[in-house]
């Protein structure tokens, strides 16, 4: 069984966060998806979410792309992560290009284009502005 892992926040999950799934189970059997906690996101990326990591690992796990949602609390996880869940695809959008070509030597690493036109800071910022 080909098993592939992918990262992110997928706050506001959009048509973008759906199409990356969707592409990166395509690259094998079994997704893995690791969804930033709240801890990590504010103490690490000083970014804050709509949603809880309670609520958006629940959105990532109801996909059909996905077989499995593991929480990212740590930038140096990504290895340990690849080797304990014996991945072959590591799955990144190409925003991250080149950045985790360090775990070749453990994996294939693949980075997917991006969707255009959309992210979770243009939703947020889309609807503040409309309402
Ligand atoms: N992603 C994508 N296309 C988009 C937006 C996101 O392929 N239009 C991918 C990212 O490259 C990443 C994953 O979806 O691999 C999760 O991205 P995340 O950072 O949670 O989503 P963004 O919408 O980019 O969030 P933000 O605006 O907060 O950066």
């Amino acid at each position: 069984m080909k098993k592939v892992i992918t990262y992110g926040t997928f706050d506001l999950f959009h048509f973008g966060h759906l199409e990356i799934l969707r592409r990166a189970k395509e690259l094998g059997d079994y997704l893995i998806v690791a969804v930033s906690t709240d801890e990590f996101n504010w103490d690490d990326k000083e970014k804050r979410c709509v949603y809880s990591y309670e609520e958006r690992a629940a959105i990532v796990a109801a996909i059909d792309y996905v077989d499995e949602v593991i929480p990212e609390t740590s930038w140096e996880q990504k290895e340990s992560n690849v080797k304990e869940h014996l991945v072959d695809v590591f799955v990144m959008g190409d925003d991250w290009e080149g950045r985790f070509d360090f775990l070749n030597p453990l994996c294939e690493v693949v980075y997917l284009p991006r969707t255009a036109g959309i992210s979770s800071t243009e939703v947020k910022t889309t609807v503040k502005n409309r309402f």
